[in-house]
């Protein structure tokens, strides 16, 4: 039976605008897409990646008056918002004003990610288990503080920083110049929060629960793993996330079970309790500790890889998830049994910069599915010779290891055969990309085990030429 007899198209009520043009909002078109209850589903602006599956806008949410007259004038019944700036700078308050259902959180409630000190702050009124932290205004109460705690230690610039504002560090003057970095050229006075809050540094494995709140009713999502650091071994610095699995096999239902009544229960009750009720996706970062589960971070958003490893095993329909929530209910989301695992591609220079971008091949039909993070269509490359003879992307962006490592790892780790004459002679369009950024495209394997994803995700990795590109090649190895 195809999508269109399972569910006819006047019997479809959703029409979805998503806001944001990233992986995770290619990952929650793709949700929406496969939902027999979407008609229709847009993004602005979206991407070049997305474009098969929805029609992308040229409207962004920074002029946010044609984008409301766009959505009201093309009937969307529902507005569901990626990335955490606009959260921040009111999108939300503004489109409900507009009269727009948006399923994401107002400014004041946003401030779970953009304030961690407020974060810190209602956590702890709530009883919610934390990592202990003083927070500064200035670098030289910050300064005087960092001499008295043991070390490792965590320096958080306190507010947002593309995921990149965090330093875990065991050496003092790498604390220290994080915390001049955090304070140099700002006004806590005029911000009104403080610059940097300094973090009691926590042990274990870490996790993502991701909740589909409104108000005090909520469902969870399937819990995933993030791999923020940039190289193997958790090394480097930290990243937007180079990789995530779901499920995480070392965390149980027992822990999510606790990791729901311990906090995230306690938190949409603190969030209303401070007038700022939430409504929309809901990121608890976590880690299981010797001591318990306790919060590392909360983000007013889905997370991203997490959406992208996440949302292909859920077998409910999102759209009718956020639904049951907006008029009431408390619905249950329902998952398919199986791993998956998701391989971030990025620029090389990722994330400190300068990035190297340039051309990206899919050299093969893939097995699994592909989310495009940073990319833009290129025109067909000349000759056979291009796809075939560019370098598949590395395994390594690490400055510390040798080239020869690198080459050698490229080729054990990732066995690829070169693209056939055929395919090359009959190009999809779909072959030919460009990196525009630092996180590029994400391989995303399934399997019945964590280890047969993994693989699946790897073979896809090989499928793609680059030689801009590089990948770590532990992803999905930390979660059993
Ligand atoms: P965040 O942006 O707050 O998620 O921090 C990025 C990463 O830094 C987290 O995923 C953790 O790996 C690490 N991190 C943040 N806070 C702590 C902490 N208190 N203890 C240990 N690691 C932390
Ligand atoms: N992957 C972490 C985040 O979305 O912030």
């Amino acid at each position: 039976m195809n999508h269109a007899e399972i569910c006819p198209e006047e019997a479809r009520r959703e029409r979805i605008l998503i806001i944001g043009s990233g992986g995770r909002e290619h990952a929650l078109a793709a949700a929406f897409a496969a939902d027999p209850d979407v008609a229709a589903v847009f993004a602005a602006p979206g991407s070049d990646g997305m474009a098969d599956i929805a029609k992308c806008l040229p409207l962004n949410w920074r002029k946010p008056a044609p984008l409301a007259d766009w959505a009201l004038a093309n009937a969307v019944t529902l507005v569901v918002i990626g990335p955490e700036e606009p959260l921040a700078n009111g999108l939300t308050d503004y489109l409900r004003e507009r009269g727009l259902t948006v399923f994401a959180p107002t400014r004041a409630a946003a401030r779970i990610e953009w304030d961690k000190n407020w974060a810190k702050e209602l956590m702890t009124r709530a009883g919610v288990p934390t990592a202990r932290y003083a927070a500064f205004d200035e670098a030289d109460a910050a300064l005087e503080y960092l001499e008295t705690v043991d070390l490792p230690i965590v320096v958080k610039v306190n507010r947002l920083f593309a995921g990149k504002g965090v330093t875990v560090t065991d050496d003092l003057a790498t604390a220290q110049s994080a915390v001049r970095a955090a304070c140099a050229g700002y006004d806590a006075a005029q911000a009104g929060m403080p610059a940097v809050v300094i973090e009691e540094c926590l042990e274990g494995p870490e996790f993502s629960l991701i909740s589909l709140v409104d108000g005090d009713r909520f469902c969870p999502l399937a819990v995933a793993q993030d791999y923020k650091r940039a190289y193997d071994g958790d090394r480097g610095p930290n990243t937007g996330g180079m990789g995530a699995c779901s499920p995480v096999p070392v965390i149980s239902e027992a822990h999510v079970a606790a990791a729901i009544e311990t906090i995230v229960r306690p938190t949409v009750r603190a969030l209303i309790e401070h007038d700022a009720a939430f409504t929309g996706f809901l990121y608890a970062g976590l880690m299981l500790t010797a001591d318990g589960i306790k919060v590392i971070e909360f983000n007013s958003r889905m997370g991203d890889p997490e959406a992208q490893v996440i949302l292909p095993r859920l077998e409910s329909g999102l759209s009718g998830l956020i639904r049951a929530l907006l008029d009431g209910s408390t619905p249950t989301a329902h998952w398919s049994t199986d791993y998956a695992v998701g391989v971030v591609l990025a620029s090389q220079g990722y994330p400190q910069g300068p990035l190297r971008t340039g051309s990206i091949t899919i050299a093969e039909p893939l097995e699994g599915r592909l989310y495009h993070m940073s990319t833009a269509r290129a025109a067909a490359l000349t000759g056979d010779a291009t796809a075939s003879d560019a370098p598949t992307a590395s395994s390594t962006n690490d400055p510390t290891d040798s080239p020869t490592d690198d080459s050698t790892n490229a080729s054990t780790s990732t066995p690829t055969s070169a693209p056939t004459k055929t395919t090359t002679d009959t190009p999809s369009p779909d072959r030919y990309w460009r990196s525009t950024g630092g996180r590029s495209i994400i391989c995303v394997g399934r399997g019945p085990t964590l280890a047969a994803a993994r693989a699946a995700a790897y073979r896809d990795v090989g499928r793609i030429r680059s030689d801009v590109l590089f990948y770590r090649r532990d992803i999905g190895s930390h979660a059993e």
